[in-house]
């Protein structure tokens, strides 16, 4: 019997025998049962990325809270859920959802500017450890519900810290000019006005300054502006125990590189900044998480080779994926099996099957050279990938998969075409 050949990307995506295996499973396997595209999930990263987090913060009291919107699939939420984690959601759906997942609603925390009138009544029923409240009017609309219900609701204000989080512009929340939180120059204003509502507890503060940050300083500048402003808030008689401080930890988007911000120094300056303030420190962390846990598994449909450019054309497009197409991502790309062909290499651009100039995942790049139905992984995909995409191009919605060392389970399956087009009618009258 020949010897096995190893060659680790990491713990959880290994190459064994030039085959890309998601913990104990081929990829080759499963891709010859489910079609391409898919999503597929690692546990067992989905489990190292949160203990290595918890870890690195255990001299602190703090309580994780992942940000539901960066993967929601009820699997990914319940492993998460199991090892004790809380969940940070911005809608209705994704309450029930963290509801489904086993989370109570007191591990449950509730971000965003637009809640409506029913989103809050629902978490006030069933039950919220806090409203990540982000204006007056909404302040208001949660006092009124929570008198209808006999209810005190906890809200903790958003906090806009005006701090430039140096990533892409679409991603970045903590500036003046976007819509998020109330102006640290003025929030002072806004605790007094929720202070006199009888129906609301304040119990804290909250920021978030951005996604995808990959250097430690504009944490550090927002987190310190926050700590003098919870002094302020606390000589004006405010009760304060608890600053919840968001995500936004970046990750690496190439197997090459590890992590931009170092967990640990992360965490020694948090423990610095808020430093016997007596605070729980609340986190809400999505990618850090969930993105490097997740490949997107695809094939080549053609290679298109002309006389400026080749186009290795895949079968994954920007519906299924849209970070490279709207925050300029670039994803590494994997094949599954590895160095074939490896001789013969091409310069071409990866690109997806939509009808967009805007469906490339990848440009200029050398590749072995590759035919229809070789199979490729699209790296660092479990974070806003399967939850951002759609049906554009009417391509249904892709499967998601998620492994446990030799386990394999399809967590959200394909559905069928004729169902996707069975949603839509033609009223009576063009018939
Ligand atoms: N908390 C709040 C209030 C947030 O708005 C977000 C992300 C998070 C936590 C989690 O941030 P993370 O730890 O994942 O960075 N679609 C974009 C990212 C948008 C992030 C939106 N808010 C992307 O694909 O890069």
């Amino acid at each position: 019997m020949s010897k096995m050949i190893t060659k680790k990307i990491n713990d959880f995506f290994t190459y064994k025998n030039k085959i890309l295996f998601v913990e104990d499973v081929s990829v080759i396997d499963i891709s010859k049962r489910i079609n391409t595209p898919f999503y597929i999930y690692s546990t067992a990263s989905l489990r190292r990325r949160y203990t290595q987090l918890s870890k690195s913060l255990k001299n602190i009291n703090h309580s994780l809270y992942f940000s539901v919107k960066s993967n929601s699939n009820l699997a990914v939420l319940r492993v998460l859920s199991l090892l004790g984690s809380g969940m940070d959601v911005v809608s209705g759906g994704e309450y029930l959802r963290a509801q489904k997942a086993g989370v109570p609603g007191d591990k449950i925390v509730f971000s965003g500017v637009g809640k409506t009138y029913d989103e809050i009544k629902l978490a006030l029923s069933n039950g919220i450890r806090q409203f990540n409240v982000e204006s007056i009017p909404e302040i208001k609309l949660i006092n009124k519900i929570a008198a209808n219900t006999g209810k005190k609701a906890p809200i903790s204000i958003r906090v806009n810290p005006d701090v430039d989080a140096q990533t892409h512009e679409k991603i970045m929340t903590g500036k003046l000019e976007n819509k998020f939180g109330i102006p640290i120059n003025s929030a002072l204003e806004v605790y007094r006005i929720a202070s006199e509502l009888n129906s609301i507890k304040i119990v804290g503060i909250d920021l978030h300054i951005g996604s995808q940050i990959t250097d430690i300083l504009p944490f550090e500048t927002a987190f310190l502006k926050i700590a003098n402003f919870i002094k302020k808030l606390r000589e004006e008689g405010h009760f304060i125990d608890r600053v919840d401080i968001g995500g936004g930890l970046g990750i690496s988007y190439s197997t090459k590189e590890k992590d931009p911000i170092s967990i640990d120094k992360f965490s020694s300056m948090l423990d610095k900044t808020f430093n016997k303030m007596n605070l729980e420190i609340q986190l809400e962390p999505g990618r850090f998480i969930s993105g490097n846990s997740g490949l997107l598994i695809t094939s080549v449909v053609y290679l298109k080779e002309g006389t400026n450019k080749n186009f290795l054309i895949i079968d994954a497009g920007m519906n299924d994926l849209l970070r490279p197409a709207i925050y300029d991502a670039e994803h590494e790309i994997l094949p599954v099996i590895e160095e074939k062909n490896n001789h013969n290499q091409i310069v071409a651009d990866i690109v997806g099957p939509i009808c967009e100039s805007s469906d490339v995942f990848s440009k200029n790049t050398t590749l072995p050279k590759m035919t229809s139905g070789d199979f490729l992984a699209i790296y660092s995909a479990g974070a806003y990938g399967a939850v951002m995409s759609s049906e554009y191009n009417s391509r249904p919605l892709i499967p998601e998969l998620i492994v446990n060392e030799n386990l394999v389970s399809v967590v959200r399956s394909r559905p069928k075409i004729e169902d996707v087009i069975k949603r839509d009618q033609i009223p009576y009258w063009l018939r």
